[in-house]
């Protein structure tokens, strides 16, 4: 029965060690795929028809209607080749300028799917009341923002929306007449339209024309119209055609970034137009796919349809709502203009224009949509050791006592599949874990966690109480047919997939992860609240349907088939999940649920990472530009795995691969069952201990990651930072995605993923001291950019730390980040040229939801020169300043600086502050209102920070200055 997986298995094999290949032809290109053939092909015609092509689509301005409140405007949009089809478009200008278009066929044979906005969006978003549109005789136009810069232009005939700031057109909709909209028909359709035309004509000349104009736009041939094969696969598409093409223009842009998740560049190659980079449009199916390329437009695991257009202007940005397979064109017309394409297969068309100006603002506005990264609790942001697979409870106690032997940090072990009975989830393998809970117990008595693995695909017998449980409930997927249950092929076998767009699937989900008894029913009583959950293959992956996926026309709840809703599936899925480990325990704690697949909205629920990917040095430089656009597209707690998950990486690439995972919001090392074993501590020295340092570097910086977070689930800003991100008016940045910043730390870092590395070339943005974070050597940048020559030796991460910023951290190595809670902090401050510096430091319990209540503390240290020769370093209580921007979603009203949450760690001092940069060798350093004593500190001199050459900086240090980190406190360096 398992001969399908092991064949899976045994064929990864059969490819290790060095010999890597996707299998290209399990995935269709664009050519193999009917609606993007067609779209393609819409283009081509256009292309050729140049002046002549015009979109058949336009308003019929007698029927626009406004809401009571002005706030909503809607119209019918006709098309002149189907004059009997009616289409609704509807606009919506929001509270923060967003613009939301939809578009919609109008009693229509069938309705198009319209729930993907309901799936990504947080909340339904409040509409302008302010807003006036007017009407002219060729179109329809509001101005609005605060300086009325905004301006949305719709123009009837063809149907045009134009988004305009300072009257600068910034993102244009059907501008190339490209929207097309395939109405609902019956098969026999083209006689009908025929007799309705001759109907009204009279003429058969006319009908003739209409065909011939018809076939000018749409081709000559139905083209798969009513179904479609692909290798042993056919789809029966029972609904006919029903794609959406869409042109979106960024005229005055020449930087596209976004769309996760593609293994390419974070500036996105082009795919159309002149000479492009890639063959085939960028796809967005969530897929398996089997040791994909490192460069590649081909689907991966995840799809979110956010796109920024960049220039050293403006930033804006397009989200659709779509949750069906969509293949995407980019061309770059000019240096400083962008031409995208976008052909999904169903669904209406429900765009939203984000119009910024700054990347921030995208930001901001993306997160009001779709929601931020909750904060997750604090010990995921450690070091996750996983692998397929730790084989018993034994092996997995053996492990953590070698990490503990060589004092090296670790927070979570990991199980795959193999720990389950016949890939049978939830249910132990009694041979191999006859004592999970006692495991479990032993990992979390070090302050450790364990993921386990809880894939989707439910094995098909009797004896497995999940399957079971839900058959009986009706509550999976239903094959073409609507009646019965999909079955499929997976780890586990002949399968079923619980379908979670049922409402009646979620509480029956919550009860499987109790930890206790139930009075009906299975429950996880073999389980812990240290128990946290991995959720893999919910693309969903099946190996034996079409592109190892569930056949596209599958039935879910609603009647919907699989093709509306696949890329929303994986969601739904960690969603269920995440609501199931929140809810174990009698107080609710921060569940922490790992998902390969995800799309627009995931970042709210739960973590991801980059999938199976190659123990190659190019997949590791991938892994990079891969978390940097996920982040930019809202999916921040990103990570890859440490190692490459397929293949037997060198220890010099595996110490590199660590520098690259300690810089990733999510850190884990994984390994294919194939695989040697890797875990650190069985590496030769130098390697180990370079590897040791590594994770000590990682948590001594959980400080700066976490105020990261949180500073991301207020506001959206990425966690790790691209170059346009925060320098968005230098365009020699525009296209950097192998160098990044984290959060607003002023931490920049480049990682080394190239063999055989002395030395790396790093891009300085600006006019500014960069101090190496290790040897605190002082570059200084300049106006118009400059690249420095760095040391990076195998133990060497070239780390820079930007003038003007204080660095939170904590030196003391522990087992596990639990056991850092009352841990001193050291406060780096590295003086800006101007001899000034600014950071913040967010502390909270870390596990509960006790923050929500204002059980936090929230920092800021600053370092300013009151006079010539004196630098005056101080903490303060942000919190006390903000509350209303201390926690996501909650406005505290006010907070208490005495809450619980800060009593607890009322004792934890700072017991170091390095200063860099100071210009001169102080004469004393004394705490302000203090009783006059002299602090302990030292004094190397070297380059000030306003000298404008390189050179070892000037190091002030600073012991035990006697100032608590809850408290207000100032220190006068004269
Ligand atoms: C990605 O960027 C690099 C560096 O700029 C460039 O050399 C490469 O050609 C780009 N890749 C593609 C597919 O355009
Ligand atoms: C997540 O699950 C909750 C129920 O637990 C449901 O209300 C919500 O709509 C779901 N959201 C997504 C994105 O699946």
């Amino acid at each position: 029965m398992r001969s399908f997986a092991l064949f899976a298995v045994l064929s990864a094999f059969l490819s290790l060690p060095d010999v890597f290949a996707v299998k290209s032809h399990d995935f269709k290109t664009c050519s193999q795929s009917g609606f993007c053939r067609r779209g393609r092909a819409l283009s081509a015609r256009a292309q050729e028809a140049q002046s002549s092509w015009k979109s058949p689509y336009s308003i019929d301005p007698s029927s626009i209607i406004f809401s009571p409140d002005e706030a909503v405007v809607s119209a019918s949009v006709k098309s002149s080749l189907y004059p009997e089809i009616k289409f609704g478009l509807e606009l919506r200008i929001h509270e923060d300028g967003v613009v939301r278009v939809l578009m919609d066929e109008i009693d229509g044979l069938r309705q198009r799917y319209d729930e993907a906005a309901y799936w990504a969006l947080v909340a339904e978003p409040q509409v302008s009341k302010t807003v006036s549109w007017t009407t002219g005789k060729k179109d329809l136009r509001a101005v609005y923002g605060d300086k009325k810069e905004f301006e949305v232009v719709v123009a009837y005939e063809p149907l045009r929306v134009t988004l305009l700031r300072n009257g600068k057109e910034q993102i244009v909709l059907n501008g190339r007449g490209l929207l097309h909209m395939e109405h609902f028909r019956t098969q026999t359709a083209k006689e009908t339209t025929e007799e309705v035309a001759s109907d009204e004509s009279g003429e058969g000349q006319e009908v003739l024309q209409v065909e011939n104009v018809r076939a000018w736009f749409e081709g000559e041939n139905e083209d798969d119209y009513w179904s479609e094969t692909f290798s042993k696969w056919t789809d029966s598409k029972p609904k006919g055609p029903e794609s959406l093409s869409l042109d979106i223009t960024f005229p005055n842009h020449g930087n596209v970034y976004g769309i996760p998740q593609h293994a390419t560049n974070l500036s996105l190659p082009s795919t159309a137009g002149e000479s492009p980079s890639y063959s085939d449009p960028f796809r967005l199916y969530n897929a398996d796919v089997f040791e994909y390329l490192a460069s590649s437009t081909m689907s991966l695991y995840g799809s979110i349809p956010v796109m920024h257009a960049h220039s050293a202007d403006s930033t804006v940005g397009v989200f659709h709502a779509v949750g069906s397979e969509t293949w995407i064109d980019i061309s770059y017309p000019t240096a400083k203009s962008t031409q995208t394409h976008w052909i999904s297969e169903s669904g209406i068309m429900d765009v939203f224009l984000l119009p910024g100006p700054t990347p921030d603002d995208i930001f901001a506005q993306y997160a009001r949509l779709t929601g931020t990264t909750a904060l997750p609790a604090h010990w995921s942001l450690g070091y996750h050791q996983c692998r397929w697979n730790y084989v018993s409870s034994d092996d997995v106690r053996t492990v953590q006592r070698r990490f503990d032997e060589e004092d090296m940090p670790v927070d979570v072990f990991w199980l795959d599949i193999e720990y389950a009975k016949d890939h049978k989830y939830f249910i132990w393998d009694q041979k191999t874990f006859p004592d999970p809970v006692e495991m479990t117990n032993d990992v979390a008595a070090n302050g450790r966690k364990m993921v386990v693995i809880v894939d989707p695909h439910l094995k098909r017998t009797s004896d497995y109480p999940i399957y079971q449980e839900a058959s009986d409930m009706g509550i999976l997927v239903k094959p073409t047919s609507g009646e019965g249950e999909y079955e499929g092929w997976c780890w586990s076998g002949s399968s079923s997939w619980i379908d979670h767009f049922n409402p009646a699937s979620w509480d029956w989900w919550i009860s499987k992860f109790k930890t206790t008894k139930l009075d009906k029913g299975f429950s996880w009583i073999e389980s812990t609240e240290d128990v946290h959950i991995w959720n893999d293959m919910n693309e969903p992956s099946i190996f034996n349907g079409p592109e190892i996926t569930m056949p596209k026309d599958s039935v879910h709840y609603g009647g919907w088939e699989h093709r509306d809703v696949h890329n929303i599936n994986g969601m739904l899925f960690h969603n269920s999940t995440a609501a199931a480990v929140r809810a174990r325990g009698d107080i609710p704690k921060r569940p922490f649920v790992l998902t390969r697949s995800f799309y627009a909205g995931s970042q709210r629920i739960s973590a991801m990472w980059t999938g199976d990917n190659l123990g190659t040095w190019e997949h590791m430089a991938a892994g990079i530009k891969m978390v940097l656009a996920n982040n930019i597209a809202g999916m921040a707690f990103a990570g890859s795995d440490v190692g490459g998950f397929f293949g037997n990486p060198e220890p010099e690439m595996l110490v590199r691969w660590y520098q690259v995972g300690i810089f990733s919001p999510f850190f884990r090392a994984h390994a294919h069952i194939d695989t040697k074993r890797r875990e650190p501590f069985l590496l030769d020295e130098p390697y180990k201990s370079i590897i040791r340092d590594i994770l000590r570097l990682r948590y001594a910086m959980l400080p700066i990651w976490y105020t990261a977070f949180r500073e991301n689930s207020v506001t959206g800003l990425p966690i790790v930072r691209p170059h346009y991100v925060v320098f968005p008016k230098d365009p020699a940045g525009f296209a950097i995605d192998d160098q990044f910043f984290i959060g607003s730390s002023g931490i920049l870092v480049k990682p080394v993923t190239e063999k055989e590395k002395t030395e790396a070339t790093v891009y300085l943005p600006e006019d500014q001291v960069y101090y190496d974070y290790f040897t605190q050597y002082a570059y200084r940048g300049a106006n118009k950019g400059k690249h420095i020559t760095v040391p990076a030796e195998l133990h060497q991460v070239p780390v820079f730390i930007r003038g003007g910023s204080i660095l939170p951290t904590r030196e003391r190595p522990r087992r596990s980040s639990p056991l850092m809670k009352l841990d001193p902090f050291t406060l780096r401050v590295a003086l800006s040229k101007a001899g000034t510096a600014r950071g913040e430091l967010y502390l909270d319990d870390g596990v509960t939801y006790s923050h929500e209540q204002g059980e936090l503390v929230w920092r800021e240290f600053v370092a300013e020169q009151p006079q010539r020769k004196t630098t005056r370093i101080s903490s303060k209580d942000l919190a006390s300043a903000k509350p209303e921007r201390a926690v996501d979603g909650v406005a505290l009203a006010k907070y208490d600086p005495k809450n619980a949450f800060a009593k607890e760690i009322a004792e934890v001092r700072v017991e170091k502050i390095v200063v860099l940069g100071l210009s001169a060798k102080p004469s004393s350093v004394k705490v302000e209102g203090g009783k006059g004593m002299e602090l302990k500190w030292e004094y190397v001199p070297g380059v000030a920070a306003s000298e404008k050459k390189d050179g070892s900086a000037s190091v002030l240090t600073i012991r035990d200055p006697k100032v608590l980190i809850t408290e207000d406190w100032a220190i006068v360096i004269s």
